[in-house]
């Protein structure tokens, strides 16, 4: 019999894609999710893609009676844990409402498991626990630094996570630090839905070459790179969800707490975004630069070689495929879910 899998944050932009990785390579999927940032039709899109079954349970990590009760319901023999709020300048302006959310939710979803016998769980960390890196390419055993709130919970989580294997060894870690995400399932069916303007690079260049959004701002054209632009390990986010895949059979070795970077290893500038994005879509992108944003750091990306090392994973799809799939998604769903 297959394995059951909850996965937390299931309707959000990685939680989704994962699901459909999840349901093609055979597993049964319990998706739960507070639908405060994402709506239940991307998960009617990926049973329609995979031609499978998953069952939803609308439950808030904040509810711990209701986290019971899906533990006490269905047969979990593993938990994937994406939910969580995850915008860098709301937890500038709300630290308390993130420190709520991602830590009580994230303690109560542990104890759920713990009660439960269930003691096997992918975490979804962050390239950001790492702050502004001393050199580059990053590494695991590089220093921690936490420069927002919303890293400051993402760090506190990794941290929840290592203290709680070390109280009981039975425990089965897998805390997967992310790059760069950019979307979206060569379907074009699934792909990340930001509500209102986007912060992130590749969904405001998509909205732009849709005709939602009339120009891109490049926040910063005086950094110390090639062209003065920041640098960043953009990673598909199908290859990010595969990696899910080999985490979550890695935790049949019984291997403990370990830490893994999931990027490309290869860094590229905003200009290099923007002119890869017109190479592959023949759409040129309006832009002008304007000042730096606040809290962005000047290069980021990822020594990508524990994963392939330790989970046999490496990402496959290059810029072209990541700028092609986000704007098959983004022309096939100008305005997301909606
Ligand atoms: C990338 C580059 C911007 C928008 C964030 C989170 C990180 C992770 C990934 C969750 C930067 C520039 C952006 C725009 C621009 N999320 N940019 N104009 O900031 O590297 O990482 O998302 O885990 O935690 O911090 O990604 O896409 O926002 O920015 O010039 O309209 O694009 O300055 O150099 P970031 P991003």
């Amino acid at each position: 019999m297959s394995s059951t899998i909850l996965v937390t944050g299931a309707t959000g932009y990685i939680g989704s894609h994962t699901c459909l990785e999840l349901l093609e390579s055979g597993y049964q999927l319990i998706g739960i999710d507070n639908l405060s940032n994402s709506r239940e039709e991307s998960l009617r899109r990926v049973q329609k893609l995979s031609g499978k079954p998953l069952t939803f349970i609308r439950c808030d990590l904040l509810d711990e009676a209701g986290l019971a009760r899906v533990f006490a319901e269905h047969p979990v023999d593993a938990v994937i844990h994406f939910a969580g709020l995850k915008a860098v300048g709301e937890s500038v302006e709300k630290p308390l409402l993130y420190y709520k959310n991602n830590l009580s939710g994230t303690a109560n979803l542990l104890e759920a498991m713990a009660n439960a016998e269930v003691k096997n769980i992918v975490f979804s960390s962050s390239c950001t626990v790492y702050g502004i890196p001393e050199k580059l390419p990053i590494s695991e055993d590089f220093p921690l630094q936490a420069v927002s709130p919303y890293g400051q919970t993402k760090l506190t989580i990794e941290y929840m996570l290592q203290d709680l294997h070390a109280s009981d060894p039975q425990w089965n870690i897998s805390i997967l630090r992310y790059f760069n995400p950019v979307r979206a399932h060569p379907s074009g069916d699934i792909g990340e839905d930001p509500s209102g303007i986007p912060n992130n690079l590749m969904p405001y260049i998509t909205q732009v070459a849709v005709g939602e959004r009339e120009q891109l701002s490049v926040f910063g054209g005086d950094y110390d790179t090639p062209d003065g632009t920041c640098i960043r390990d953009y990673i598909h986010v199908v290859d990010l969800a595969k990696g899910h895949i080999k985490a979550l059979e890695k935790l049949q070795d019984n291997p403990g707490a370990v830490i893994t970077n999931l990027g490309t290893g290869q860094g590229y500038s905003v200009l290099d975004m923007i002119r890869a994005f017109a190479a592959a879509t023949g759409i040129k992108i309006p832009y002008q630069i304007v000042e730096r944003r606040a809290g962005d750091t000047t290069a980021v990306y990822a020594d990508a070689g524990k994963a392939e090392r330790d989970l046999g994973w490496k990402a496959k799809r290059d810029l072209q495929q990541m700028c092609k799939d986000a704007h098959r998604w983004q022309s096939k769903n100008p305005r997301g879910y909606l």
